[in-house]
């Protein structure tokens, strides 16, 4: 409620502009209940790559919002806060990449989507933590260069034995930290519970889940499963949208699990400023957008 006078405003101020509010799942709670559009990273860069509005509000990270742009090269593109950036994103450089495909010429390169443009631009293919089995499994040649997610790749890779995995060391910090041991003990607190982990997390914790499920994957699931009870093995802003959409179930955090710094940056304040003075437009050179769609335009057609 402390919240309802400026988010009013924002959507007041958005319709009038024509502008879209695309917000991921671990987004701030008053920042997901006034978005258009709520979801994991695949959802929404369909949402961007479909909508007719003029200006989209991309309520998450930096790449997600370049993302948008690359999808929708048209359409004015904004990230409420310039510094929201994913750290795992930062973990891969273009040289770096360029001496991995140096050595390894005959693999096809898949950039997680969590990657800057520049990385996409240099991937034959993206993948979201939706879809990257479907695309790792559409390849028909037998090695691929995976980055920047080892945990990904690595759930990937034990599920492609015919394949052959150049694997880069870049991680979640949120997801990595999760492990066998702080899973295993909330599990032991609470056994009737599911549960469900996100593909980032370590192989070890993995071992745990009844289901390995991206953030919109974990709402459907919860929707249709005749459980009442999950623990939920990833980044907890995803906990909001859980219990709007099934508020009878009973939702668990995993014992000390981190919560994404830049995810949560962004204020509701921030958006509002956003709306208002159109600020800060994602901006890329047009051969980047060129490059790196091709490798979008891939990964869409993976649900
Ligand atoms: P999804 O949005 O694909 O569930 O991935 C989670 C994530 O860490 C995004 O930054
Ligand atoms: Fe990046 Fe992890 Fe935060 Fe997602 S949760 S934005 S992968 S650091």
């Amino acid at each position: 409620m402390i919240y309802q006078e400026i988010q009013e405003k924002i959507k007041k101020i958005a319709k009038s502009k024509n502008a879209v509010i695309l917000a991921h799942n671990y987004q701030r709670p008053e920042i997901q209940d006034i978005a258009d559009f709520v979801g994991d990273s695949l959802h929404l860069s369909r949402c961007a790559s479909k909508t007719d509005a003029d200006i989209i509000l991309f309520c998450g990270v930096s790449f997600m919002a370049e993302t948008a742009k690359i999808l929708a090269p048209s359409k004015k593109v904004l990230l409420p806060r310039y510094e929201a950036g994913c750290p795992m994103a930062m973990m891969i450089t273009k040289s770096e990449l360029q001496k991995l495909k140096d050595n390894h010429p005959d693999a096809v390169v898949v950039a997680y989507v969590n990657t800057t443009a520049e990385i996409k631009a240099m991937a034959d293919v993206c993948c979201t933590s939706s879809n990257a089995l479907k695309v790792v499994k559409g390849i028909k040649e037998r090695k691929i260069i995976f980055v920047p997610d080892k945990n990904l790749a690595d759930y990937c890779k034990r599920r492609t034995p015919e394949k052959e995995f150049i694997i880069y060391d870049g991680y979640c910090y949120v997801h990595n930290q999760i492990t066998y041991k702080q899973l295993k003990n909330t599990k032991d607190k609470y056994p009737a519970a599911r549960v469900l982990a996100h593909p980032e997390c370590p192989f070890e914790a993995l071992q745990l889940a009844d289901e390995i499920l991206s953030t919109e994957k974990m709402v459907e699931y919860v929707e249709k499963s005749e459980y009442n009870e999950f623990i939920i093995a990833t980044e907890p802003g995803i906990i909001h949208r859980l219990k709007k959409n099934a508020p009878s179930k009973k939702f668990i955090t995993v014992e000390n699990c981190q919560i994404c710094k830049t995810m949560k940056m962004t204020t509701i304040e921030d958006v509002y400023n956003a709306i208002v003075e159109e600020k800060y437009e994602i901006t890329l050179e047009p051969d980047i957008i060129k490059k790196a769609c091709s490798s979008l335009d891939k990964m869409l057609k993976y649900i």
